[in-house]
């Protein structure tokens, strides 16, 4: 049934067609820092618990054990691979001694006694075979697909009244104890995997960026295991949280780089950068109207009709001296491009013009095609994103106009210099500072290295982890 599901769940996961815009690659190294960090913690988190009390009867004798702590732990180093068979990880951990201490308290009729005891159990094996696999919505689910436990030896000593007769006992029954305690190992850790995939469940596959966008990270397809990685491929994909249409152009396929001397790499799409600008553009969020009282007050250009003349000659003639306006849009979703080394984007701009008249009416003027392009790099150092950006190409050209044909050549090189030195300048001063990167609450990136492929920018990094409760 499950084994059909799953089958079930991969086809519609392949069928469905959708490549994966984000990835995220573990390495092998990634995961054996995080056993080992995942080790340090769990050895250290034993030496502070006390488990439950133990009560039960065997052959009419009963018996408690409770204030059980931990005296001591040799917890070995465990050993964890990627299975590609099963998808998922082994894990092993292999001669892990134990000791432990508390009281005890027993009744066989009407002998009675109690005191306290201290316990040892040696050469305890640990397999479980963990499997990962996708739920119906998409998220990543974890599973026990086997356990096997086995306890090699175990010693107990009692002290206080009738302390001789227990011992006497536990050493008859020390294969049955054993093996009693043997069978607990199992279930405990298959809680483990469950309580984790709990958590799993409870992350949303899409969740609210600001106000207006909705990321959706469900998986595309089940998680991808080889000997020395696991890949998880996340859609991606931005929506207007307000239309939520999706776009129409596909995330094309990418396939990051092996790097295996990092703990993790992931891949960004351009397709999701893609997907942001069209869910701002289906929404009707990438427009804006500009008046005068927008432009700076030191800038030498003001927008009204006097100030255009040297552009357009005739404009203060047909409308001396009154307030313009301008509405700007998009006529296209804006088209972002990774491309090796840098990030190209295109905006294809119109810029409708109007005066306004004495008694607040709106005269058209004109409307101009603004068309750019821009080029952008992106690094990072010292711990920040750094970047910079440049505008390749701006062009105006009259699309319609009611004041007769003019030049757009001077109005062109002067938009040119208002957006280079009023906005990319601010822009530009704000990346050689750099952004703060993603902060984690378990960790932190080490050395990352950012690089603009083809069609996709991938980090690749090892980590700090800490756990903590
Ligand atoms: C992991 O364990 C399963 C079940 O015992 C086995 O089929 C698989 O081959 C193992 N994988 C590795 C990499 O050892
Ligand atoms: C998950 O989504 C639900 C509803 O969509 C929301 O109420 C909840 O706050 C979200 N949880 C997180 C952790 O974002
Ligand atoms: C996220 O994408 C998946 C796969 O395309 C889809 O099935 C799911 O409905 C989407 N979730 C939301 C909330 O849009
Ligand atoms: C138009 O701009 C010029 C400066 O270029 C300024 O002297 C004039 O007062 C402005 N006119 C209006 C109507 O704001
Ligand atoms: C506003 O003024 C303009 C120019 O003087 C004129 O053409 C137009 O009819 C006026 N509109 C109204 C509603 O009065
Ligand atoms: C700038 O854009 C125009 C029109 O889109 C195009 O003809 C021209 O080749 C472009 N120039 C550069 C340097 O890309």
């Amino acid at each position: 049934m499950f084994v059909s599901l799953m089958i079930l769940l991969t086809l519609a996961a392949w069928t469905s067609g959708e490549n994966p815009a984000l990835q995220v690659v573990l390495t092998d190294k990634g995961l054996q820092y995080g056993k080992h960090v995942g080790a340090g913690w769990l050895q250290e988190k034993l030496g502070q618990v006390s488990l439950p009390d133990i009560t039960g009867a065997v052959w009419g004798v009963k018996y408690t054990l409770s204030g059980i702590t931990v005296q001591k732990c040799d917890f070995p180093e465990p050993i964890i691979k990627f299975s590609q068979d099963t998808t998922g990880f082994n894990t092993s951990i292999l001669g892990f001694d134990i000791a432990v201490a508390g009281q005890w308290a027993t009744s066989f009729g009407i002998i009675k006694g109690g005191g306290a005891f201290s316990a040892a159990l040696f050469a305890v094996n640990v397999v479980s075979v963990v499997e990962l696999g996708t739920d119906a919505d998409g998220r990543l689910s974890v599973s026990s697909l086997s356990c096997n436990a086995q306890v090699g030896d175990i010693m107990m000593r009692f002290s206080g009244k009738t302390s001789g007769v227990i011992q006497a006992f536990v050493n008859h029954f020390k294969g049955r104890i054993k093996s009693e305690i043997q069978s607990k190992i199992c279930p405990g850790v298959e809680q483990s995997i469950a309580s984790l995939e709990h958590h799993l469940q409870a992350i949303n596959v899409s969740f609210a960026v600001g106000p207006d966008l909705t990321l959706n990270i469900s998986l595309t397809s089940m998680p991808l295991i080889n000997p020395t990685s696991l890949t998880l491929g996340f859609k991606g994909e931005f929506i207007s949280s307000k239309t939520h249409q999706e776009p129409r152009f596909v995330a094309k396929p990418f396939t990051l780089p092996q790097q295996p001397g990092f703990m993790l790499s992931g891949g960004l799409s351009e397709y999701t950068v893609n997907s942001a600008a069209y869910g701002y553009y289906s929404a009707g969020l990438l427009e804006a109207l500009i008046s005068d009282s927008m432009i700076p007050p030191g800038s030498p250009v003001r927008l009204n009709t006097t100030s255009m003349g040297p552009f357009i000659p005739q404009l203060p003639k047909l409308f001396p001296d009154l307030l313009m306006e301008l509405q700007l849009y998009v006529r296209e979703t804006p088209m972002v491009s990774f491309q090796s080394g840098a990030v190209h984007l295109t905006l294809l701009g119109t810029a409708k013009a109007f005066a306004i008249q004495l008694n607040s009416t709106r005269t058209p003027l004109f409307k101009l095609n603004a068309d750019s392009s821009f080029s952008g790099k992106g690094w990072i150092s010292d711990k920040k994103l750094k970047g910079k950006v440049a505008m390749d190409n701006f062009t105006l050209t009259l699309e319609e106009t009611e004041v007769g044909k003019f030049d757009t050549n001077p109005l062109e090189k002067m938009v040119k210099m208002a957006v280079t030195m009023g906005l990319l300048a601010p822009v530009n001063e704000k990346l050689a500072e750099g952004f703060d990167l993603p902060r984690m609450k378990h960790g932190t990136l080490r050395n990352p290295v950012l690089k603009v492929e083809e069609g996709f920018i991938s980090v690749s990094s090892d980590v700090d982890l800490w756990l903590t409760d």
